[in-house]
């Protein structure tokens, strides 16, 4: 039942745990539960900022010692391994008894192992009773260096929340074109580019045109930014994320956002919004169905939210 599919092992906070469910149904068309997922899709860990760890389970069974026969009949033969005990919520195997069953495969594998530069990470774990073995991979979590980029705001989207966006507006398939209607800086753009996306960027305002450039060659990615109003662009894109301006630093009234909205809804049939005011009637008028719709509460600001609305054009 679990051979040849994906464990993937979640973490978010709370007021993250609409968004994470909503880009789990977006990647794998169903929702985590109690932070565990399988899964026949492949998904890279690191592409995710909620997904912690991925198991490849090539065997299992009901049976410790059938697992660990399974294991030497695969005739598994790699230099620099290094296995890895998973503790799932419900498994009550003791640490010492955990150890020895890492030795037991560490045996049934051919090749000097490595601890601290693995060349693969094996895995074992116990889900409900049944016997998982199979490879892990980890979120290298690398895309932190992200925070750290030259130019950025305080109240610029956060990085967790521009790689679910990615996730939502593309469900993973990297060949997708996209466009960052409102790139400001391009906190969303660098996500894209870490991912592997092929995605531009446009800006009304030149100074943040120059900073999300500046952000972008930091780290050696390469995307096009347009310093333009972004009802000029004329390219067509296959899914548009849209971060609405809010009256902070730049206008975010009715029009504005209609106006914003309406020119995106030219370019491309699927959009991504992020929103800090119900824009509903603005996405109706503007043609569009609403598909799907989360709100993110800021953490220690109970009075801040941003909503995601996921929406497609109507015919
Ligand atoms: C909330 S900010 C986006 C922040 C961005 N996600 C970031 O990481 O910095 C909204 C942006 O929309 C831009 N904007 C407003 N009207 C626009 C328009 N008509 N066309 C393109 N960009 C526009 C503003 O200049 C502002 O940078």
């Amino acid at each position: 039942m679990y051979k040849n599919s994906y464990l993937y092992s979640y973490n978010y906070d709370t007021n993250e745990s609409e968004l994470c469910k909503l880009e789990a149904k977006y990647l794998f068309q169903k929702e985590e539960q109690d932070k565990l997922l399988f899964s026949e899709i492949e998904v890279e860990p690191s592409s995710s900022a909620f997904i912690k760890k991925r198991l490849h389970i090539t065997l299992c069974s009901e049976d410790y010692s059938t697992l660990i026969q399974e294991i030497k009949a695969a005739e598994i033969k790699v230099e620099g391994f290094k296995v890895e005990y998973l503790v799932l919520d419900g498994d009550k195997t003791e640490y010492k008894e955990r150890l020895k069953k890492l030795k037991d495969i560490g045996y049934s594998i051919e090749g000097i192992p490595d601890y601290y530069n693995p060349t693969i990470t094996y895995a074992l774990t116990n889900y409900n009773g049944t016997w998982l073995f199979g490879v892990l991979v980890k979120n290298s979590f690398d895309w932190h260096k992200h925070k750290q980029k030259p130019f950025s705001y305080s109240n610029s989207i956060g990085v967790h929340i521009a790689k679910s966006l990615l996730n939502i507006a593309t469900k993973g398939n990297k060949a997708t074109t996209l466009i960052d209607a409102c790139c400001g800086v391009g906190t969303i753009m660098l996500e894209a580019c870490f991912a592997g996306y092929n995605i531009e960027g446009c800006d009304i305002n030149w100074k943040v045109c120059r900073q999300s450039r500046a952000n972008l060659a930091h780290f050696n990615y390469t995307a096009n930014v347009y310093r333009s109003d972004i009802n000029d662009i004329t390219t067509n894109y296959d899914a548009a994320i849209i971060d609405l301006p809010y009256n902070l630093f730049s206008c975010a009234d009715e029009d504005t956002l209609t106006h914003i909205i309406e020119s995106t809804t030219e370019i491309t049939d699927k959009l991504v919004i992020v929103s800090t005011i119900d824009i509903s009637e603005i996405i109706n008028k503007a043609g569009l169905k609403i598909v799907d719709h989360c709100t993110i509460q800021k953490r220690r600001m109970a009075n801040f939210a941003r909503q995601v609305w996921v929406c497609q054009k109507l015919d």
